[in-house]
Order: C-alpha cells, then structure tokens, then sequence
C-alpha cells in the first residue's frame, strides 16, 4: 500500500447580527460591506471534514454527506483546494526535506451533523472545515486570518466560521481581496452570559439562495444603497456593545440589521421573501417582550435575527431564555418548530419544547 497523508477538522455554523448581503467581486467573493457573527459553540451544528491525498488517487474527489458531489473545474471547491494545494508546493519549495506529496490528488469527505437542507448555513461550517482539514493535511503554517481568506472564496460568510467567539468579516479594499479577511472581536468567554435560541421553522430547501438572492439584490434594489451607508456605523457600534456587554445596544443593532437585510430583499426586483408568517410572528413576540421591559424602565432582554430563510435565532442573556422558550411553546403549537435549541453558552434547551 502507498504512503497516504490524511487529517480531519471540524467547523461550527456562525450566525450574523450585521449581515453580509451583496459581492462587490463574485469570483473572489469580496463583499459590499463588512459584517459581524457570533459562531456557535456547542456540537449541534458542525460540519466534520477528513482529507485524505494519496499516489494511488486518480482525481481530486468529494462527498458531501456520503454522496459524491461534483469538483468543477474553476468552481468554488476547485478553488479553494487549489489555493491549498499551491500552498503546500511552496512548503515543498522552500524545504528539500519536505515530503513531496502537493501532487497527489485528494479524496475529501464532509459530514454535517444537520440537515443541510434545514436552511442553516452549512455552507459556512462546510467551507471552513474543508480548508481548515487540508491545512492540517498539507501541515500549513497559515494562519487562522490566512484560511479565513481562503475560505472566503468557497462561501463568503465561511470565512467568519474559522474563528470562535464574535467574529467580523472586514471588507478590505484591496482589489486581490488580500485584506478581505475574519478576525476575531471578542472570544466567547468574553461574554459567555450571551445565548443564542435557534427556531427551525422548515427544513424545506430555501427558495432562493443566498448567492443568487445578493447578486439580484445589487443588481436591482436602490434600497441597497441606503443599507451600504449605514453599515459601517453599526459595525462600530456593535462592536462596542460587545467590549461592553451592553446586550440592549447588542439587540437593538441585530434587529435593525436583520429588518434591514430583508428589507433590501423585499426590495429587489422580482422580490425575494425569505420570511413566512412563523418568522414574523417571532418578530413581534420578542417586539412585545422588549416592549414591556422597556415600558417598565428596563432594556431588551432579547434579538431576533434571520438568514436567507424563515428560521430565528434569538440572542438572549442565559437568564431570559427559559421564559422566551416558555413563549414560544405558549404561542405556538409544537408542529411550528421542527427543533429548537440554545447554542451558544452552555445550557441545551433542545427538547424543552413540549407543551404539558
Ligand atoms: C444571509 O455566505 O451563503 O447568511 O458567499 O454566495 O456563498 P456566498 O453566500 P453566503 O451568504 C450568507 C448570507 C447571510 C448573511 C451572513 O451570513 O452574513
């Protein structure tokens, strides 16, 4: 049998409060504004990737889920094992006692312990261990920022998934997308009151993707415009609500985001609805809740935020997610959620949701 090199890794899903919503260049998949996340730590949702290269491989090959899946020529997987690849030759270059293996093709098998049609992003878990799984594989010195960059051109928001904690994606400006990186704001243990309460509303396969979507919305929305310009001023503040743990200042900016991300989307010609009737009822019960603590002199003891599809997630303080939890089932009949379940900090309330 021929020598083999082979490593794993694995990546958590990241969920944004400053979303990333439009590419400024869709090949290098350099984004029109920076965007912040909070990567979720519990085991839930990950995706686990092992990498193997061997003499013996005929062609770089991938299974996503046990089913083989297609590494075309020029597309985002090509890419990135590529850059991966070029990587490891210039290990070889610079060190004649290097083992010589940059050649071998790769076998790459990708597991997520969900649904990937559950309209969670596993493309961010999923391109952040695939890079992540072959720096260990090529035995990089890249840093955690260097993969990030790489990770970037498989799924733009996966670049954030290489970082733990409260994670923002920068921009850059540089046309190469060299300073376009994730870097990280705060670790978790920073804030580690901060919960996040993940509501599956469908697991159906959203309808547009987040790539097709952002790409219509730079094309046809004006609203976007608006959304670009105050960016940037969110971005500062949030992160100062996190050096702070000021959840109010924390909430307030999420929620305004997420309104304003689907906004924009509402605004793009055809339009697209990422939200269903679930989604908004959400929104106005977490509404009433910060509603009547801040009538009562108090602050917002909750966030909503969604992604390109009805699905919640509710940032909390650890202390308020039981009673939301307790909302939730009191407004909701069950056959509402297909799962939910707090991620971030250390209580798992999945399987709390039972009426009775
Ligand atoms: C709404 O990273 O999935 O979740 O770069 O085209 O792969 P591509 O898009 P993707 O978009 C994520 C959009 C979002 C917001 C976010 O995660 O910031």
């Amino acid at each position: 049998m021929s020598k083999y090199f082979q490593a794993t890794a694995s990546a958590p899903v990241n969920i944004a409060c400053i979303k990333y919503w439009g590419k400024r260049d869709t090949k290098l998949i350099l984004p029109t504004n920076s965007s912040l996340s909070v990567t979720l730590s519990q085991d839930h949702l990950r995706s686990t990737t092992t990498s193997r290269a061997d003499p013996s491989f005929t062609e770089d090959t991938i299974w996503l889920n046990g089913k083989l899946d297609e590494i075309k020529p020029g597309g985002r997987l090509s890419t990135c094992i590529d850059a991966m690849r070029r990587a490891r030759e210039e290990v070889e270059d610079a060190d004649p006692k290097a083992e010589k293996f940059s050649q071998c093709k790769v076998h790459i098998c990708s597991y997520n312990n969900f649904p990937t049609a559950a309209g969670l992003a596993s493309s961010a878990s999923g391109f952040a261990a695939l890079v992540y799984s072959l720096a260990k594989l090529y035995q990089l010195p890249a840093s955690p920022k260097d993969l990030s960059i790489i990770a970037r051109q498989g799924s733009g928001s996966a670049c954030r998934s290489l970082f733990g904690g409260f994670v923002a994606w920068r921009e850059g400006t540089a046309p190469d997308g060299s300073d376009s990186f994730a870097e990280q704001v705060a670790p978790e243990i920073a804030w580690s009151d901060m919960h996040a309460l993940i509501c599956v509303v469908s697991d159906d396969k959203k309808g547009t993707s987040s790539t097709a979507g952002m790409q219509r919305t730079v094309e046809t929305s004006t609203l976007f415009e608006q959304r670009k310009a105050v960016v940037p001023g969110r971005m500062r503040a949030i992160t100062e609500a996190i050096h702070k743990r000021d959840f109010d200042q924390f909430a307030e900016i999420t929620m305004k985001d997420s309104n304003s991300f689907h906004a924009v989307a509402l605004d793009t010609d055809p339009p697209i609805f990422y939200l269903n009737d679930v989604s908004r009822a959400i929104i106005a019960i977490v509404t009433e809740y910060n509603r009547v603590s801040l009538d009562a002199g108090g602050k917002r003891k909750a966030a909503y935020t969604f992604d390109a599809g009805p699905n919640a997630v509710i940032y909390a303080p650890k202390e308020n997610i039981k009673e939301i939890v307790e909302m939730i089932v009191e407004y909701f009949p069950q056959e509402s959620f297909k799962d939910t379940f707090a991620l971030f900090g250390k209580e798992d309330v999945r399987g709390r949701l039972v009426r009775g």
